[in-house]
């Protein structure tokens, strides 16, 4: 299936590769991408942002379902006030300023993360953008602000909790859909496939639950350099993937079966 795309001239044919429905990607390095350049952190979470609107594009186009990108951690909160106050500025820009471009290419906003904890007028900035995307059919980007997956667990537990006190459900009743079905967004699939550029071999907190059968695919490209191309390397790399969520591969069961 070739899906050209005229205004950039790329090529979404699939042959060869294969596309997960529901894709993670840990947006890091915009911090080094700055310092090469002698610029502000701020510039690099700014070339960061305008590369997430190129990732939408190639993994609408491709037809990757749901993306979710990690923008902004439970643990971030503890970099210098200068810093984080420009992510929130990047943030609130993005999801108005640039959201005719999302419209444009049929993009769906949710989030995912601890969102009734932010400002009110952040809030207001998820809620509104929610509302606004919710009938875009092509791909959901999901945004992780606030997110961590430990806190995502414990809430999750906390729910739990509370049905149990109130006579709704039996201890003994909890399974992993229990857990799963109280996460932050429990209709999203859970990721076949994790991206982390920028040479980082760690999760970092990102979909600790949901990631449990996840393949990675890692590179040393900082985010905001990291594009098309190496998008596409990674959809053929996970095409080779053998994945046997604990059992055997397809040629093992038959070998077994002998
Ligand atoms: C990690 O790189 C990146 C972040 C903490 C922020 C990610 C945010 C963006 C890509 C901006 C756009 C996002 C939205 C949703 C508008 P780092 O700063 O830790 O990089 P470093 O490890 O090189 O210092």
């Amino acid at each position: 299936m070739a899906l050209g795309n005229s205004k950039n001239q790329k090529t979404y044919d699939t042959d060869g590769l294969k596309v997960p429905v529901s894709l993670g990607v840990i947006m890091d390095g915009n911090g080094r991408w700055a310092k090469k350049r002698l610029l502000p952190r701020s510039a690099g979470h700014r070339a960061g942002a305008e590369n997430l609107k190129e990732l939408c594009r190639n993994c609408g186009n491709y037809g990757v379902k749901y993306l979710t990108v990690y923008a902004f951690s439970t643990e971030n909160w503890v970099r210098p006030e200068d810093e984080v106050n420009a992510l929130m500025k990047l943030f609130v820009e993005f999801f108005n300023k640039y959201d005719p471009e999302l419209e444009q290419e049929g993009i769906r906003v949710r989030f995912t993360g601890d969102i009734d904890a932010l400002p009110p007028e952040l809030q207001k900035v998820c809620h509104e953008g929610e509302e606004r995307s919710k009938d875009r059919p092509k791909m959901q980007l999901i945004v992780a602000f606030n997110y961590g997956g430990r806190r995502e667990i414990v809430q999750s537990v906390q729910k739990i909790a509370q049905d149990i006190k109130s006579g709704k459900l039996n201890p003994e009743d909890i399974t992993e859909d229990t857990i799963s079905n109280n996460l932050y967004l429990p209709d999203v699939p859970d990721p076949e496939l994790i991206i982390r550029p920028s040479g980082e071999m760690r999760l970092s907190n990102f979909l600790l639950w949901e990631s449990a059968y996840s393949e990675f695919w890692v590179s040393d490209t900082l985010w905001p350099d990291f594009g098309y191309d190496e998008l596409t390397q990674a959809f053929r790399d996970y095409a080779k993937r053998d994945r046997r969520f604990g059992g055997l591969s397809s040629k093992d069961q038959g070998e077994a079966r002998k």
